[in-house]
């Protein structure tokens, strides 16, 4: 293990994916639209890659700002530090366990203190601050303004003990020393700041505005309460990251971060913020007020990269990383529920991997696949926003939408195969909360048995397909038709 811990530079993971065809490059793009639209038609596409823009309209040259880079099952293995995987069910696979490997040993994983590290080659104190120096973007057309951080970890610290939290929120560019930080009501970083209001005390924040993805992975989950990011990330590392500190606020920071702003939150300083188009899709909350922090220092490495990860329709830029994680999550909680041959899990990207979550079984009994749908629908990491749940044979692939729907197109009796949940989990986030005459987030929720009849397994009409060996022996003989 080394001594002076993992820096988490960004560059290094851009090598790697370089050489495995996993990177490309867009110059010329203005930020205001051009790079959003592009990095949102980008995850789009099949196979797509992350973009790294460079020489950006207004920006000085080697200023770039990265998108997409989790939205790929190599990158996001390689960002994880699992094996290469063929399918995302195989990313699933190995994943599965490791959430709860890594939470129980983040004890271990302390970050280590530097002294040095690339983030320290260039700083801007005082009056000299100038985030216009840095590109910002304007994402979406109806967005309210430019956001400098979204693919951004933002550090800080208790009040009264030694936690460190490291959470992802939006951050909004204001002026040349000002932010606006949007952190819903109950998330860490809130209740942290919470304090310092009572306290009438300014609230100490550190933004990392790129990093190596898996800090802004790990900083955009939940990571349970008083439970340090930077020690679950050294535990997915086998390795403590290493941290300078901050010279204003103490913060400690990952020592090749590519831009860090430190600053304060003043009692009482808020502006508007947003509106900001979201994961699901939309802009389900207007402008409001948000904190402001005033910058009062800024490091940064040399032609610095900022990491972009808007939300938008999805697929979005996280949607498909979100879906993993959550997939993983979703397969280790029913199996852990007791409901067997469970096959896999896909936690749907178009549902912002919380809306539309498939469950493929291999049936055992009578009452199986309602057992499994409804714990998939109403299990922890299942239940807020779980709008529909479907389970599915064995021979569907749970992640391919086409053949689950051709399933509860042809396997499914809506009177008898669909159940309802009433007065369920839902949240204000849903676009559909606009229905609701309650303030309280209820949802209903459907469960789609979409599995052949239990007590037909055995007569019900046979699939008409190619069979693999088939397929292989075709496949071999006319390599140049697939
Ligand atoms: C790209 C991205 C953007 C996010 N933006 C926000 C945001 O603006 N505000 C917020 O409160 N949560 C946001 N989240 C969700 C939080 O990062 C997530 O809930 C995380 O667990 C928060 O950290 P905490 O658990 O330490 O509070 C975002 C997540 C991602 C991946």
């Amino acid at each position: 293990m080394s001594k002076t811990g993992n820096p988490l530079d960004l560059r290094v993971w851009l090598e790697h994916i370089e050489e495995i065809g996993e990177l490309e490059h867009c110059f010329g793009a203005h930020p205001e639209l051009e790079i959003g639209a592009i990095s949102q038609l980008n995850v789009k596409k099949e196979n797509h890659k992350a973009i790294l823009f460079d020489e950006i309209v207004g920006y000085s040259k080697g200023y770039r700002v990265l998108t997409c880079s989790t939205g790929s099952k190599k990158r996001l293995a390689n960002i994880l530090r699992l094996p290469s995987p063929q399918t995302h069910q195989d990313l699933i696979q190995s994943l599965r366990d490791k959430p709860a490997y890594w939470q129980s040993h983040t004890k271990e994983f302390d970050p280590v203190d530097v002294k040095q590290g690339p983030v320290l080659e260039n700083t801007m104190v005082g009056d000299d601050v100038d985030l216009h120096h840095f590109p910002a973007v304007l994402w979406n057309e109806k967005d309210g303004g430019k956001y400098i951080g979204t693919g951004c970890s933002v550090v800080t610290k208790d009040l009264e003990t030694d936690w460190v939290n490291v959470g992802t929120y939006r951050v909004m560019l204001h002026d040349k020393n000002k932010v606006g930080l949007m952190i819903i009501p109950g998330k860490h970083a809130n209740i942290q700041h919470t304090k310092y209001i009572a306290a009438k005390k300014p609230f100490p924040v550190a933004i990392i505005l790129g990093a190596d993805p898996l800090n802004y992975l790990i900083s955009g989950i939940e990571v349970p309460f008083e439970v340090s990011e930077f020690n679950y990330i050294g535990a997915i590392l086998h390795q403590p990251i290493s941290v300078v500190h901050g010279d204003l606020t103490g913060l400690p920071f990952p020592s090749a971060a590519e831009i860090v702003l430190e600053g304060w939150v003043y009692p009482g300083d808020q502006a508007p913020e947003g509106p900001f188009g979201e994961f699901l899709g939309y802009y389900t909350s207007d402008v409001s007020m948000a904190a402001v922090v005033t910058v009062e220092k800024i490091y940064f490495r040399n032609q610095p990269i900022i990491l972009g990860s808007p939300p938008s329709k999805p697929p979005n830029d996280y949607s498909y990383s979100k879906s993993v994680m959550r997939s993983a999550l979703l397969f280790n909680s029913i199996v852990s529920a007791g409901v067997p041959n469970v096959q896999s899990v896909w936690a749907h990207e178009i549902g912002g991997s919380r809306m539309f979550n498939v469950i493929s079984i291999k049936q055992k009994y009578a009452g199986h696949a309602r057992q499994a749908g409804h714990i998939l629908s109403q299990c922890g990491v299942g239940a807020y926003m779980s709008r529909y749940s479907v389970v599915v044979d064995e021979d569907i692939d749970p992640s391919n939408l086409s053949e689950v729907m051709w399933a509860v197109a042809t396997r499914s009796d809506p009177i008898n195969d669909i159940d309802f949940i009433q007065r369920g989990v839902g949240s204000q986030s849903d676009p559909m909360s606009i229905t609701q005459s309650s303030k309280a987030p209820f949802a209903s929720k459907a469960i789609i048995d979409a599995c052949r009849p239990f007590e037909f397994l055995n007569s019900f009409p046979q699939v008409v397909d190619v069979s693999e060996e088939l397929e292989n022996q075709v496949k071999t003989k006319w390599p140049d038709l697939f």
